[in-house]
């Protein structure tokens, strides 16, 4: 498997919007059918050549999820996955990094080492994520069935900002800071692992922010 694009018809992403449905609850379908809308309307933003790639890896994103936590721990077993310590206690990152793994398996000459990328990292993010992985990230967290605060305040704060920017990148990088920040305060406030990932992501979006021009 490499990078090269894929080429996505829309009886391939039938296809696996069927196939997904079998793993997931309803709850979670309606969840990850609304995810690809989103990946879709953020993709014509900013890729829209790649509108198909994103689909896939938002339907796939969460394949993994409807398993337990021991099912998790035993897919990695089975598969020679090696966790590490932070990782075995952090349910949102295991269905990840199974989910990415299960997607490679099964969804083969349906996904990319991207779309893969996007899949594994779609909880935490990562050092040096690509705009691709963001959307998925984004539209996971803003996505309209989420009615949680702190994703209707992200999901505003970027559709009131991306329509009159110039700069349309800078609105996405401000929107994913704004969202690590929520994710590490309410850890934090809760005693709860942060993965080393996420503080690396948010570097790398204030990293880009400060050097966008
Ligand atoms: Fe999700």
């Amino acid at each position: 498997m490499d990078n090269i694009k894929v080429n996505i018809s829309q009886n391939d992403i039938d296809y696996i919007s069927n196939k997904v449905k079998d793993y997931l609850s309803d709850r979670r379908y309606i969840h990850t059918l609304s995810v690809a809308d989103e990946a879709q309307a953020l993709g014509t933003i900013f890729i829209p050549e790649r509108i198909n790639e994103l689909k896939v890896a938002a339907l796939l994103h969460d394949v993994t999820k409807n398993l337990t936590d021991d099912a998790q721990l035993k897919y990695c077993n089975d598969f020679g996955i090696i966790l590490d310590d932070y990782q075995i206690c952090s349910p949102d990152v295991l269905h990840a990094i199974t989910g990415a793994d299960f997607a490679k398996r099964n969804f083969t000459g349906y996904v990319n080492d991207e779309i893969i990328s996007a899949i594994r990292f779609h909880t935490t993010g990562h050092d040096r994520m690509t705009i691709f992985e963001a959307i998925i990230y984004l539209a996971d967290y803003i996505e309209k069935t989420r009615k949680h605060d702190s994703c209707r305040m992200l999901r505003q704060y970027f559709y009131e900002h991306i329509e009159k920017a110039s700069d349309k990148l800078e609105i996405l990088y401000k929107t994913m800071i704004m969202s690590f920040d929520f994710t590490v305060r309410y850890l934090a406030d809760n005693q709860k692992y942060i993965d080393s990932d996420t503080i690396l992501a948010r570097n790398w979006f204030i990293y880009l922010l400060n050097h966008s021009n």
